[in-house]
């Protein structure tokens, strides 16, 4: 049997990862600085993370829903203190798509309502309403296009607050600094104002943190540096090292009911381990702190290079933006150089995603190569 057609591949097979390298089928080593789209977030093969994926495999994989996991409860747990957040609660799945469509569902629950508002150059995933309320036609079937989602821009206060005076918007759903997009950030004020108003008309604000969070920008969540606190946080990718998991952070002013939500495998026992072993990795090891480190030498790093004409994002969530459309860069890097970055909606972006215990040495290796492609 053929496989279903839908991705371009590169010609690169990985077989073995380790820290921020992985190694094709041939032994070559790639550094990647791109995490599988922001997924390594402890970097490959992690010795505390495969040894306690190993035991608990050897305990009890998986059972349903239907029985105490209390796997969940240190997971939830752990994840309050390392994100140092008070007075929410968490419902456990599988993906970023699936985080956000149970966050969408719930706020439609909770507040009876239908309607959506959603930002230029937003992705949120490809299951229905997700994708319904991602900034990409091309990506939307009939049966996605009829809910009922309303897009704005970056910043436009007035269209949101004009949008959630008709009282039909059961959310509003952002990325504090966009992914896909292109690194886009708005200001503080906006999303302090975006948060009062969704108190005011009774929506719900849902932080889509499924790229963002758990520590990638250096902050655990990215919306933390802006003051505000959302009523629905969204998360997945760095949670689970690369083991399938995703999940909701649901305000305590959202009541939870029987029935409301439910997965078969979302929370089983082999995620919640790989789960808790990020959690333990990204504390013992501080990596929030080297995230924000490299982030200063990659700022300084950025100044000296002149065709970059923009270092966009925060942490280790970086773009860097280029006065030339950078897909040709980006083939060099990885074909000649070893070297695995991302591209965005943006075409003129190069996307930065790394493990969150990258090294300085492996950022001066990047930009060694970067520069002396740009001066050929
Ligand atoms: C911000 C954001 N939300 C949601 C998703 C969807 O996540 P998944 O591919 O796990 O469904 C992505 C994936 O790139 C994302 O970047």
């Amino acid at each position: 049997m053929k496989l279903f057609d839908v991705y371009p591949l590169y010609d690169i097979t990985p077989v073995k990862g380790k820290g921020a390298f992985v190694y094709d089928d041939k032994g070559t080593a790639y550094l990647d600085l791109y995490g599988g789209h922001a997924v390594i977030s402890i970097g490959h093969a992690h010795s505390h993370y495969v040894e306690k994926l190993r035991s608990q495999l050897q305990d009890l994989g998986f059972y349903s829903n239907s029985i105490k996991n209390p796997l969940q409860e240190e997971l939830a747990e752990k994840l309050e203190n390392a994100a140092d957040i008070k007075d929410y609660s968490l419902f456990l799945c599988n993906s970023g798509a699936e985080a956000n469509e149970n966050a969408l569902k719930l706020a439609s629950f909770h507040t009876g309502k239908s309607d959506v508002i959603y930002f230029d150059k937003a992705f949120h995933g490809r299951t229905s309403a997700a994708v319904a309320v991602t900034d990409n036609e091309g990506i939307k079937a009939p049966l996605n296009q009829l809910h009922k989602v309303t897009k704005l821009a970056f910043e436009d206060i007035a269209g949101l607050e004009s949008e959630l005076k008709k009282g039909e918007t059961a959310a509003v759903i952002l990325e504090v600094i966009q992914g896909v997009g292109g690194l886009d950030e708005a200001s503080t004020s906006f999303y302090q104002k975006t948060a009062e108003l969704c108190e005011k008309y009774g929506a719900v604000l849902i932080a889509d943190e499924v790229q963002s969070g758990y520590g990638r920008t250096g902050d655990f969540f990215a919306y933390q540096k802006h003051g505000i606190r959302p009523g629905i946080i969204s998360i997945a990718k760095g949670m689970g090292n690369g083991f399938p998991i995703g999940g909701i952070l649901i305000d305590s002013s959202i009541p939870a009911k029987h029935g409301m939500l439910g997965t078969t495998f979302g929370g089983n026992h082999l995620a919640c381990a790989a789960g808790i072993a990020v959690l333990e990795v990204l504390e013992n090891e501080e990596l929030l702190k080297n995230a924000k480190q490299l982030f200063e030498f990659v700022q300084e790093e950025v100044k000296r290079i002149p065709q970059i004409k923009q270092l966009k994002g925060r942490g280790l969530m970086l773009g860097l933006e280029f006065d030339f459309e950078i897909a040709a860069l980006r083939k060099t890097l990885l074909f000649e150089h070893h070297i695995f970055t991302g591209a965005s909606s943006n075409k003129k972006l190069l996307r930065i995603l790394p493990p969150l215990n990258i090294e300085k040495k492996h950022f001066e290796m990047f930009f060694e190569a970067l520069k002396a492609e740009l001066n050929k």
